[in-house]
């Protein structure tokens, strides 16, 4: 079954949770999607895992178009969020709308992702006015960490989850079909999610969210860089490549890779006629 936004309001309404991993690559979509995860992120953060930046603000949206393209070729039933990278809906509405439509027309993506609170609302609602289906990413949102001066949990005092609560408020009234809510107390995590009817999914939120969101390097232990305290890793498919890739490097180098069943034949009267 195809899911599609009204289908995240209806998990809300039914208080089902929601799934949600990220994927960049069409190897890694198809396997999400056949494990029934309901919604794949083509997350900016493909700019650590994919193109070893420190941070998401160096990619484009000719990155983000180029995996999304991927992304949906491998997504049969998923939902394919694109995420919108830094500084392409900052400028103007008019240039966010442009960026938003190549997600989904060149992109093949169903709905775009966006971090920001009240600033973005008039944005989001012209991005709607498009019918393109917007997901708001309110908390820990990276493309701040200028400004936020690093990574830091948000909403840790009375005025910052009140600050949380309004903007996800705000961002509902905008039109959203979803909001992430990344790194904030389990609580925080859980209040804004009551606070709105729209589903809140979250990473680093706590389990009172209506759904999570986890970077799948990070959940398959893939990645090598930083580990944050909110991941669980699922698996430990990294240390299964590098066995894999040693065990390849020492069957090329003692020589019993590739063996006859790895190899074409051709009959011996061809090759006599070689010599
Ligand atoms: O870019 C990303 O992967 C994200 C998730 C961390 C929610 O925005």
């Amino acid at each position: 079954m195809k899911i599609t936004t009204s289908y995240f309001k209806k998990a809300k309404e039914k208080g089902e949770k929601i799934t949600m991993l990220t994927a960049y690559d069409y190897t890694t979509a198809s396997l999400v999607d056949a494990a029934g995860i309901e919604s794949i992120l083509v997350g900016d953060s493909l700019g650590m895992t994919m193109l070893g930046y420190d941070s998401t603000l160096p990619v484009t949206m000719e990155d983000m178009i180029h995996h999304t393209k991927c992304v949906s070729r491998g997504a049969k039933n998923a939902l394919v969020i694109a995420d919108m990278p830094f500084m392409s809906y900052h400028i103007s509405i008019e240039d966010s709308c442009i960026n938003a439509g190549r997600l989904i027309k060149e992109g093949g993506a169903a709905a775009v992702k966006l971090e920001g609170g009240e600033e973005f609302a008039e944005t989001i609602r012209a991005i709607v006015r498009c019918q393109i289906p917007v997901c708001g990413h309110i908390g820990l949102t990276p493309q701040s960490i200028n400004a936020f001066g690093g990574f830091k949990v948000q909403g840790k005092t009375a005025e910052a989850a009140r600050g949380l609560i309004k903007s996800a408020k705000t961002l509902e009234d905008a039109g959203v079909f979803a909001i992430v809510v990344e790194g904030v107390p389990a609580e925080i995590g859980g209040l804004i999610s009551k606070s709105v009817s729209v589903p809140v999914i979250g990473i680093g939120a706590g389990k009172d969210c209506d759904g999570q969101v986890l970077v799948v390097q990070d959940m398959l232990g893939t990645f090598p860089g930083h580990k944050p305290k909110f991941v669980k890793q699922f698996a430990s498919v990294g240390e299964v490549m590098t066995n894999a890739f040693k065990a390849y490097s020492d069957e090329v180098k003692n020589g019993s890779f590739p063996a006859d069943e790895h190899t074409y034949k051709i009959n011996d009267e061809e090759i006599k006629k070689l010599y």
